[in-house]
This record gives C-alpha cells, structure tokens and sequence, in this order.
C-alpha cells in the first residue's frame, strides 16, 4: 500500500482513495510549487543554495529602477555565458547571491533557470522567425534570444515592454549591439506567441540524451521526464534524528523526511536550521544509505568515498556510525566540513582521489559507500544546466572511472560488509548495467535485494534485478524525485 501522509496532530489526512490493481491506494493532495523551491542541497554532486522564484511583477516592481532591471538582464546574460563555459550552477548561483548591488535577483534567477531548462523549445520556437537556423548564432546572440523570450512567455508585465527593455540592453553590450535589430523584429514575433504554442516539452532533452533515455526506458517515459523538466522541483526536508519538523503544514513522509508543501519557503529561516537540525536532501537521494544500512544493522565504521558535500556523510553519522568521508576536491571538502560543522557531527575527512587511496593493510569498513561520480541525468529538473553542459561523449569516460571505483571500493569492505553503489543517473549503462558487470568480475560479492519503504508505493514501478531504480517520474504525482539508481553488494564472508 503507498502512504504518503501529510500528517496533523498525528492525524494521517488522506485526500484520495484510489483503486489500483485490486489495491487501495491512499494519496493525500499535495500542492505543487507552482514557481517557487529553496533548495541547499547536500544530497547531490551538485549541491547548490538557490531559490527558484516567483514570477514577480519585476518590470513594474517600483522598487527598481530601469537602470537596475537593466542591470539584471546583462547580468543573466554574463551568467548563462559563464555556465556555457562549464561554471557549475552551485557556484554561479553563489556569485549571484554575493552580487554587492540591488538588483531584482530573483528576477535574474527566474530567467536563468528558465531559459536553461526550456532552451529546446525555445530555439526550436526562434527557429520559426529566424531566416538561419538559432544554433548557428553566435552563443552570445543565442543567449540573448533565449533569455528574452523566455522572459517574454513567462512575465506578468506587458509583454511589448519587456521586449523593448531587451532590445534596448542589447544596444548597451558590445558584440549584442549589431544584433539589436534582428532581435528586435524577432521578439516581436516572440510577444504575439503563447506558451501554450511553444514546441513540445521533448525537445528541451539534447537529442542524445532523448535517445538514450527511450532505449532504456521507452518513449512514453522519455516524454514523461522531459514533461516533468518544466516543473518546479519539490523541496525535501531530512531532520536529524529526534528532531522535530519545523515546517508546518509540509508532507511528513516518515518521521525524518518532509516535503515542504510551499517550496517557496526558504529552508534558512526555518527554526533549527541554524541549529542543523535538517539537511536539504531530496526524497531519493536518501534511500542508498537508508536502505544500505538497513541491511546491516550491526554496521559500526563507514568509509564515504566521493562524500562532499556530506548529504550521505550526515545520514551515516546520524545512524550513529564511525565515518571517514573522502573527497578530492578541495573546495566542496571544505563545504563538506562546514556542514558537518553546522550539523555539529564529526567525521574524519582525507581529501585524496580514490583510485589512488593510500591505505593500512588491516583498515576495512563494515559499510562502504561510493557514491560516484556521474552524468547526474537524474537531478536536471533541479540543475538544467546539465542540458547545456553535459555531452553524450563524457558518459563513456563516466563509466569507465565508476568502474575503477567499484573496483577500489570494494577492497576496502569487511567480509560480510555492504558496500552501496549510487549514482544519480537515468542510464543503465552507470546503474544496472555497471551493477551486473561488478558481480560478474567480483564472484566474492552478491547482490542483496534491501527493503523497500513503504512510502515509495508500487514496487513493480522499481526494477531490483541489479539494484533499486528510481526515475523522476515515480512518485509523480507527488511532484516526483530525483532519478537515481543503487546497488547493494554483500562481501561473502570466507
Ligand atoms: C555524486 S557527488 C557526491 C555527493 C555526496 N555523496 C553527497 O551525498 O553529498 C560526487 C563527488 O565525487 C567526487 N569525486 C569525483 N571523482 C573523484 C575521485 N577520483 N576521487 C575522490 N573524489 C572524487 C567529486 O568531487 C564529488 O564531490
């Protein structure tokens, strides 16, 4: 049975009663984030502290001037030149936070992750004005474009007049000024256009990752994702243990993991966050460690390989284990500290490369976790610069390093230890496949099948042949999850 509860009083509320498969399902009602998320991720590669924001009446808000709304628009652009360029969006949305001038910057942020998550449709939408194809523009031309029109589609302004403001910060920008006529008489176009018209939703996936997608999953699940991409991700709460909720009305899905029913809540002014009571992390990226150490209980000692920035780090020290996190990169180690600062945990932290982890012939682990790196196809909807950055020719180079980790992981694992593959991607290629693959060149492993939660509904929606597989749309009508996939393998005991 799925119960997914919004709890009252201890009251379970439960809105609908649906009958499935000779079965009665119980969904509460729960609000869609219709603009809004603060998400500060710890739970993923690309953890982030930014804030999705409403559509604000930013063009009219008297609290700026045109000069300062001008402001915002180049800088959008800068952005977007600087995530096309391979910045993470983590850390572009930093520099925009610590950006020392009054600018509209939810209005920066609102166009930013707009523009990027519908870039497909938008280009394709430009395709239709422009006498040469959009992705022979120049990227600097092209950004302009899908900043504007996306900015156009989705104000609550008139739209002519943020056309004109466009036109006319175009005018103001080097190489933009020879362009500032075409675009002019495309945006036009632009403002006569409704979003309802715009090409369908598929075409924000690159074609690779479409093609990709339906050889594993098939094309109605493809087009399923790509949907979902156009949707606000929920924000999902993970509080300490014997902490108490501090959001009220948010869906309680078991004692430790909310889904704040407002995602424009920000997570910072939230009582305890100060205090660490709760970590940012999404509902999937919790299940490896909380179904890995379900399956041994008497786990004492926990190496995290690939840890920063700590979302699974805090949930093996949280179940009370001996932790020692490993990261290479300096930088999101640091965060990784902080955190555990924040959180006031303890944790011994290497910062080394895995393949070449240094270790005392008698150290093992009854736990090891490799959360590894990967395409992160599962958490676009969250990070849609991944649309822009990701190329089919690194998934191959992907592969290839998970698979030297696993290779490494594994020797650091006490006989009868489990050692947790995780990986934040809808390929089977970095998931099930890699999963079959390990066994079969590691006959001292086996998999063991974990538990599944209650909460997580059908378990016919989650293959567990190799592993446990989540793809964003489970849950979906919930608001879904991140898409992850997670392989459990047990080191038979000589
Ligand atoms: C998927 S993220 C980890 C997210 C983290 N487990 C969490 O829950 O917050 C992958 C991490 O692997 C690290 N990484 C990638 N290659 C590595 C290597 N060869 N050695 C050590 N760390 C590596 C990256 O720096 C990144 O922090």
């Amino acid at each position: 049975m799925f119960a997914f509860t919004r709890r009252s009083k201890d009251a379970i509320i439960a809105s609908n009663l649906v009958l499935k498969k000779n079965k009665i399902r119980i969904i509460t009602w729960l609000s869609r984030p219709t603009a809004c998320a603060v998400s500060i991720n710890l739970g993923q590669s690309h953890a982030c502290s930014h804030r999705w924001l409403q559509d604000e009446p930013h063009v009219t808000n008297p609290n700026y001037s045109a000069k300062q709304r001008d402001d915002a628009r180049r800088l959008s652009l800068q952005l977007l030149d600087k995530i096309r360029n391979g910045a993470a969006l983590d850390d572009v949305v930093e520099m925009l936070a610590r950006h020392d001038q009054p600018i509209p910057k939810s209005y920066v942020r609102h166009i930013l992750m707009g523009a990027m998550r519908q870039s497909g449709q938008l280009a394709r939408m430009l395709n239709r004005h422009l006498s040469k194809p959009f992705d022979k523009a120049s990227s600097d031309i092209q950004d302009i474009f899908l900043l504007a029109s996306f900015d156009i589609l989705n104000t609550t302004a008139p739209k002519p007049s943020v056309a004109h403001a466009w036109v006319e910060t175009s005018k103001t920008i080097g190489n933009l000024k020879r362009a500032a006529n075409l675009l002019n008489a495309v945006l036009r176009k632009v403002v006569a256009e409704t979003p309802e018209e715009l090409p369908n939703p598929i075409h924000n996936l690159p074609f690779w990752l479409r093609k990709r997608l339906i050889a594993d999953w098939g094309q109605p699940r493809m087009e399923k994702i790509a949907a979902m991409l156009l949707e606000v991700p929920p924000t999902d709460l993970r509080l300490m243990k014997g902490q108490e909720n501090p959001a009220k009305d948010a869906h309680v899905v078991t004692d430790q993991l909310i889904r704040l029913a407002d995602a424009s809540i920000d997570v910072r002014d939230l009582k305890g966050f100060d205090e660490g009571s709760f970590i940012v992390q999404n509902l999937a990226a919790g299940l490896p460690v909380d179904l890995g150490l379900a399956l041994h209980p008497t786990a004492k000692t926990a190496i995290d390989l690939c840890a920063a920035p700590g979302g699974k780090t805090i949930q093996l020290l949280d179940h009370g284990l001996e932790v020692t996190a490993v990261d290479y990169n300096t930088r999101r180690l640091t965060k990784l500290e902080q955190n555990l600062t924040r959180l006031g945990l303890d944790a011994r932290t290497i910062r080394a490369d895995v393949l070449q982890l240094q270790q005392n012939t008698d150290e093992s682990y009854d736990v090891v976790l490799l959360d590894a790196p990967c395409t992160a196809t599962g958490t676009i909807r969250r990070h849609p610069d991944l649309l822009i950055q990701k190329h089919e020719s690194q998934l191959e180079e992907l592969v290839e390093i998970q698979k030297k980790m696993l290779d490494r992981a594994c020797q650091l694992l006490a006989p009868g230890g489990i050692l947790i593959y995780a990986v934040c991607s809808l390929f089977k290629m970095e998931g099930e496949d890699q999963a079959k693959s390990f066994l079969e060149r590691h006959e001292d492993f086996e998999f063991v099948a974990p538990t599944l939660p209650v909460w997580l509904g059908d378990k016919e929606a989650i293959e567990t042949h190799e592993g446990v597989r989540i793809l964003p749309d489970h849950l979906l009508e919930h608001g879904g999850m991140d898409g992850f996939f997670m392989g459990y393998f047990k080191r038979k005991k000589r």
